[in-house]
């Protein structure tokens, strides 16, 4: 033992030295910032931990999500190594259930809450699916002090929180935006064939004519899964309604029957002419593959596609596949955003904190957003990280007017979405507009308080 060689001052040092750490400590939990002013310091961490190194907490993590395969999967497993890296001692069980839009994995998650068995953290929009959802139905905790800790008040747009906030509480933390109406194209189709990309309905209608007279598949749509017509139709209603119209169907300001939506459905049923006969055998990856290799001109779809295209295909934005807004909504920004959050009753609310820190930092929103196609929902992240898609569409959702997405269960609560979506699909076959139109009506009626 070296006790009896030290002097005063070097115990009147670590007196200090202590003090100093405690302070510190206090100090991150209430600014939120290391020294890379990340915001992404983990309080507990400090605490716990070795001279700032890895946590010694131990135990699982079950992260919940539909994020498999093309297109889905590579920004969740940099998250998750990135996570690792910082918490060696804690095993992430992957529990992605496959299926775009979360088909499959929302039932699952459903039955998982009703049997009080709740992953970890699962994967949910932010807006209607989180508040009338699992937030109205007393299952989620407020994580409010994480933002209070953290310092992401400002680093998160007023806007996104608010789509996460029910009764002044935060319930959520937004790993991306990702926008909706996006129609991505084949360059060198649309340069073989003369063509400019379209932004009105009007150029649409031009263009996919001279595509169809030319023996060109105009529009690509892979249906198999229901609610990629019901992602095309939401955005053809932003289109023809404009945002406050759009907006005014989730107040019950507009009605479904009023003749606004029936011109709108009028120009989704034209739409529906363009697209490929097998549009009911593809996912929406065999349908952006259509456009990517040549097979169609044009595929509408969320920006998880400029993922797939870049991440996975290997495409180059601006030189393989084009992209503009979808028609008539230029200057409008359909959000979709991906969140996280903290269920009542899981073993380990800590190591989920843990979890939500990373995944709210600058460096989680850069690992991820870059893979996924989306855009970091902090305000704060390296544009320089992201292709040309993905700068174009910081700038843009910056200048944007916002609106909630349909189909990704934002605007409207479960039910409407869910009677929306088999009508939308019957129309797809039988083209019956009033039965449409009454349909989303009653639906409206049922669910939209
Ligand atoms: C959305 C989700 C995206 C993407 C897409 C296709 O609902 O927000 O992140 O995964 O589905 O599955």
């Amino acid at each position: 033992m070296k006790i009896k060689k030290f002097t005063l001052l070097t115990i009147l040092s670590i007196i200090l030295a202590l003090f100093m750490v405690a302070c510190g400590s206090d100090e991150e939990e209430t600014t939120g910032d290391d020294q890379n002013g990340n915001g992404d310091s983990n309080g507990q961490e400090e605490a716990a931990g070795d001279n700032g190194e890895a946590t010694a907490e131990e135990g699982s993590l079950e992260i919940f999500s539909w994020w498999t395969g093309a297109g889905e999967e590579a920004g969740l497993l940099a998250l998750i190594d990135l996570f690792e890296e910082k918490h060696p001692n804690i095993e992430v069980v992957n529990a992605a259930v496959a299926g775009g839009a979360g088909t499959n994995a929302q039932a699952v998650l459903a039955s998982r809450m009703q049997g009080n068995d709740p992953p970890g953290t699962f994967q949910i929009h932010g807006g209607a699916a989180l508040n009338t959802g699992w937030v109205a139905a007393g299952r989620m905790e407020p994580i409010t002090d994480l933002y209070d800790s953290e310092g992401w008040h400002d680093k998160f747009p007023q806007d996104l929180i608010d789509m996460v906030t029910s009764d002044e509480e935060i319930y959520s933390v937004p790993v991306n935006i990702h926008r909706s109406n996006v129609l991505f194209y084949n360059v060198e189709i649309f340069e073989e064939h003369g063509l400019e990309a379209p932004t009105t309905f009007d150029e649409f209608y031009e263009v996919a004519d001279a595509l169809q007279a030319a023996g060109v598949t105009p529009l690509a749509l892979g249906d198999r899964e229901s609610w990629t017509a019901l992602h095309l139709f939401e955005t053809i209603l932003l289109g023809s309604l404009g945002a406050d119209g759009y907006n005014a169907l989730w107040t019950r300001d507009l009605d479904f029957d009023s003749p606004e939506v029936v011109e709108a459905i009028e120009h989704f049923h034209k739409f529906l002419t363009y697209v490929n006969d097998d549009h009911a055998a593809r996912n929406w990856q065999d349908a952006a593959q259509m456009v990517a290799q040549g097979n169609a001109a044009m595929n509408i779809m969320g920006d998880w596609a400029a993922g797939y295209f870049a991440t996975d295909l290997e495409l180059e934005p601006n030189v393989d596949f084009g992209f503009v807004p979808t028609p008539n909504t230029t200057g409008k920004f359909m959000v979709v955003t991906d969140n996280f959050g903290l269920p009542k009753d899981v073993e380990n609310p800590e190591i989920v904190k843990d979890f939500l820190r990373v995944l709210g930092s600058v460096e989680g929103q850069d690992v991820f957003n870059p893979l996924k196609g989306s855009i970091p929902a902090r305000v704060d992240a390296d544009v320089s990280k992201y292709n040309a898609y993905g700068q174009q569409t910081i700038e843009d959702f910056r200048e944007a007017v916002l609106t909630p997405s349909l189909a990704h269960n934002s605007a409207a609560p479960a039910g409407f979405v869910s009677q929306a979506d088999q009508a939308v699909n019957i129309f797809v076959a039988s083209g019956n507009v009033d039965q449409l139109v009454q349909a989303l009506q009653t639906a409206a009626e049922q669910n939209i308080q």
